[in-house]
């Protein structure tokens, strides 16, 4: 049967009607005509799969990578970047509008990279190595990635040499080019002396044991120099985690006390708060916690602490008062206990930064009882992929 796109979901899918029942096609693009298999069938809803263009969309580009109509890494390459930018402010707004939030995103910072990821993290099953297929398990071989940075994709093809069967692979790399390996794995590793002498490999870490080398390296962005352990966080695309920088500064510059809540290894105040404003950082991973502590010392910002706890205890123990909150969550968002307590403390400022507008639009729902929406900006952090950052910045009424 013929389906016709009309339109884009919040996910990047396209979406049809068969029978009228809404079905969501994974690479198609509004316009398009297509024939797709269906790979679920669920009571209020299908998910197609791509069979044949019948009649490609005005708005479709050829996609630059190969593997693109069967890989899941990404899911926006066969439409330019321009259209992928209103893509991602429409998406926003939508969500926004869904919450009943009264504002409208107007502003979308590019990323000039594209080969941009830091990370990446493949599965291996049966000794191949790849991303799942969109809406499967399935591995998809992948020996070069489009979104990760040039040293990542000098490695990725010979990480079959190291024989692992069954498990998951994350390559991160710094400004340096050199790589870490986490591989979490039953199997015994082979061949690492043939990586170290071939790349510029800091350190092998297999099921949270390190096996080769160091367990954490240096990245820099901009001016700052951060020590990353291999599992803390950072930003994934170093240019926009610059542009990050100069929006919380531009948003601190009045500040006296800063708290970072889900700092990571500190990257956001010390890259975005001015070094005489005291910051306070609150992370729940201890690598990390011990990263930001030594970053405070290497970047200079020695007028603020670190401390490892859960967001959720901390704010009945801190006694010192906050006029302004950072807070960059996992994609789960904050938790209403948290938003809470942050809405019986006088504080006059938040800055939110998300990676997931639709818990962004459900705290910021919460939040608007008694914060106003001063500003949201996006930030295209993952280019290629339909996901997209933001900072919104709050101000408490009244
Ligand atoms: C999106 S990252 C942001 C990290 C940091 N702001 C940055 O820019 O690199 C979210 C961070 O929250 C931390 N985290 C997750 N749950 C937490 C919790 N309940 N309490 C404190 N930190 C938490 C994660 O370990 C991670 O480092």
């Amino acid at each position: 049967m013929e389906i016709e796109v009309v339109k884009f979901d919040n996910l990047g899918r396209g979406i049809g009607y068969l029978d009228n029942k809404i079905i969501f096609i994974p690479k198609t693009v509004p316009g398009d005509i297509v024939r797709v298999k269906i790979i679920k069938n669920k009571k209020n809803f299908l998910i197609g799969e791509l069979t044949e263009l019948i009649k490609p969309s005005k708005l479709r580009v050829k996609a630059i990578c190969p593997l693109f109509n069967t890989c899941g890494g990404c899911d926006l390459m066969h439409i330019s970047l321009s259209e992928a930018l209103d893509y991602k402010l429409n998406k926003v707004n939508d969500i926004l509008k869904k919450n009943n939030l009264d504002f409208t995103v107007k502003n979308i910072i590019k990323s000039k990279d594209t080969f941009y990821r830091n990370k990446i993290t493949l599965k291996i099953k049966d000794g191949e190595v790849g991303y799942y297929k969109s809406e499967s398990h399935e591995v998809v071989e992948t020996n070069y990635c489009y979104l990760a940075s040039d040293c990542i994709n000098e490695i990725i093809k010979d990480i079959p040499l190291l024989k692992i069967q069954n498990g998951e692979i994350t390559i991160r790399c710094n400004f340096k080019n050199e790589i870490i390996l986490i591989i979490n794995s039953l199997d015994t590793l082979e061949n690492i002396d043939k990586l170290v002498k071939k790349y510029a490999l800091v350190g092998v870490i297999q099921n949270d044991m390190t096996i080769y080398g160091e367990d954490y390296f240096m990245e820099r962005v901009g001016d700052y120099l951060f020590k990353v352990s291999y599992n803390s966080f950072f930003q994934v695309n170093n240019e926009i985690c610059a542009k990050l920088f100069s929006l919380i500064k531009e948003n601190t510059k009045d500040s006296q006390k800063v708290l970072d809540l889900y700092c990571g290894v500190g990257t956001l105040s010390i890259g975005g708060v001015n070094s005489s404003i005291y910051t306070l950082g609150v992370e729940i991973i201890p690598n990390a916690i011990d990263d930001a502590n030594l970053n405070k010392i290497i970047n200079k910002k020695e007028n603020s602490e670190f401390i490892c706890e859960d967001t959720s205890n901390i704010l009945n123990k801190i006694e010192a008062s906050f006029d302004t909150v950072i807070m960059d969550p996992p994609r789960s968002g904050v938790s209403e206990k948290v938003l809470d307590k942050i809405i019986r403390e006088n504080i006059s400022k938040i800055i939110y930064v998300s990676c997931d507008a639709n818990t962004l639009a459900r705290d910021l729902k919460i939040l608007s009882s008694h914060y106003e929406i001063k500003d949201i900006t996006l930030l295209d952090m993952f280019p290629n992929t339909e996901h997209v950052e933001s900072i919104a910045i709050l101000s408490k009424k009244g």
